[in-house]
């Protein structure tokens, strides 16, 4: 016989903030008790009807649910058990949210039904109604006051509507690390669509020095602020955000400069939630450069077994979760740095061939090895020539970066004779969608945790120090990645 349990609750909180953690089918590791942790399978985005969240319990349990229906007017969805070590039979659940007419507060229904096998019945029942709604009521309602949605009496929420100081850096003209100043400026209220977020490390790519330098006007006027990326906590949300909550740890990775502050609003569709084990400094140095890697090996050139995958740069912040990645993921990678140092380092990342040169000649070396199957070149201007040489047949030449200088323009056909392939791809245009986004950044938390890739190195350096950050990225002399800290 099915047995069916029902419990509902009144949450002291608006139906919108309710319904913004309880639509995300993988928040509950991060609000109910009794779960250890959750991930979504196939790197689906959390709220996709049809997405399976695969978790485990603190008992050890583990569970795979699938999302049915989710339904943003109604306030209501419904998901099944796939599979799981707790003999709950054919449960299918459904979570309803009404707002209550008096007052800002939520009415919350969960009910599910479910077969058991005989005898367990009144236990299992229990376990549902207790351990999992009525615990979860509890759970949620703390979560959202640690939130600030709830305020405790006397408590002061974090006002909307107006602009919070904060110190961001200046690019002043355009030219070397002296051009970046520190001064106050305030974060205005979020626009529609944005997120304002508390900064609380700031990734450093070398694009920031391009821009800086002028060599890309277009993105970045004298008087702007540089920055592409940055992690930090969610301060309050704009108007058609939904989704996240305040204090939520966020990371994001977005087109428009400007990440060099304290507080910073970002349109949303930029954003990713932190998974717990990802702490603050590790995303900000690692998910714009992860996500290249991701598009890189999935998409630009998805990797096949044995290709022979010249990686410039091997030790820097890009190449050491490239070469990582792209090894675990069956291509022979062969690094280039500059020096025996660096090589140590590639070698520990994945690389199985290290060329040392400091002077861009690499070209005969890669052809004694075979050619190169796929080469990513963040070197630019001076290893262009040596670039072509040092491809395989119908190679491709991945042109991500310029850090020696802008390419001379390039004649096609330069291509012709290897029947080469050039192509030059920006990360952003890959994680523009935010299903996309949601997708490549939950793989690059999985490639983490499994270990395909390691933490990586991270020097840190304050904000006001941004111009020494620069030096330091420019100088060849470091490996791994920059953070600056507000
Ligand atoms: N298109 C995209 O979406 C995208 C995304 C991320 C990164 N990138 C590009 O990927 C490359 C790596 O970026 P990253 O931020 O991870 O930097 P990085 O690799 O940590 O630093 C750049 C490295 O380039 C090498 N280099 C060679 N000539 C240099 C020169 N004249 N000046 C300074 N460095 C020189 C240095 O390594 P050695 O001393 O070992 O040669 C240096 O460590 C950059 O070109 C960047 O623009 C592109």
């Amino acid at each position: 016989m099915l047995q069916k349990v029902v419990r509902s609750t009144v949450i002291d909180a608006p139906i919108a903030r309710v319904w913004a953690v309880l639509r995300d089918f993988n928040s509950h590791d991060q609000w109910h008790d009794v779960v250890a942790e959750s991930r979504i399978e196939g790197g689906e985005r959390s709220d996709q009807v049809g997405c399976v969240r695969s978790f485990s319990l603190k008992d050890g349990n583990r569970i795979r649910e699938q999302l049915l229906t989710l339904d943003d007017r109604q306030y209501k969805s419904t998901y099944c058990i796939v599979e799981a070590t707790v003999p709950l039979l054919r449960y299918a659940a459904t979570v309803t949210l009404k707002p209550v007419t008096d007052g800002n507060r939520t009415f919350w229904h969960w009910e599910s039904t479910f077969a058991t096998p005989p005898g367990r019945e009144h236990e299992l029942r229990d376990m549902v109604a207790q351990g999992v709604y009525e615990a979860g009521f509890a759970n949620l309602r703390r979560h959202l006051q640690r939130g600030g949605d709830l305020r405790a009496p006397g408590q002061a929420a974090m006002p909307v509507a107006i602009a919070l100081p904060t110190r961001r850096v200046r690019l002043q003209g355009y030219g070397d690390a002296a051009q970046l100043r520190m001064e106050d400026t305030e974060a205005p209220p979020p626009a529609p669509g944005e997120v304002r977020i508390r900064q609380r490390a700031i990734g450093l790519n070398f694009i920031d020095v391009y821009q800086r330098r002028g060599q890309i006007p277009a993105m970045l006027a004298p008087g702007g602020t540089p920055g592409m990326e940055a992690a930090g906590s969610v301060l309050n949300c704009g108007e058609g955000v939904h989704g996240f909550l305040p204090d939520e740890r966020v990371a994001y990775l977005c087109p428009q400069p400007g990440a060099y502050t304290g507080v910073r609003n970002v349109p949303a569709q930029w954003l990713v939630r932190l998974p717990p084990a990802v702490d603050d400094e590790v995303a900000a140095a690692l998910l714009l450069k992860g996500l290249t890697a991701d598009a890189l090996l999935h998409d630009v050139a998805p990797v096949r077994p044995g290709a022979r995958w010249l990686v410039h740069a091997a030790a820097g912040a890009l190449g050491q979760v490239l070469c990582q990645w792209a090894s675990r993921l069956g291509a022979q990678v062969i690094g280039t740095v500059s020096t025996e140092a660096k090589a140590r380092i590639a070698r520990a990342h994945g690389c199985a061939q290290v060329l040392v040169t400091a002077d861009y000649r690499f070209a005969d070396a890669a052809q004694a090895l075979g050619g190169a199957d796929v080469i990513v070149d963040g070197l630019g201007k001076q290893a262009q020539q040596e670039n072509l040489a040092a491809l395989a047949p119908c190679g491709h030449w991945i042109s991500l970066g310029q850090a020696s200088g802008p390419l001379a323009p390039l004649d096609p056909d330069a291509l012709l004779a290897k029947s080469a392939t050039f192509s030059r791809p920006i990360v952003f245009a890959y994680v523009a969608e935010p299903q996309a986004l949601g997708r490549r950044a939950a793989r690059l938390w999985a490639a983490l945790a499994d270990g395909s890739i390691k933490t990586p190195t991270i020097e840190r350096f304050t904000l006001e120090s941004a111009a020494q950050a620069h030096e330091r990225l420019e100088s060849r002399e470091r490996s791994g990645a920059l953070v600056l800290i507000p």
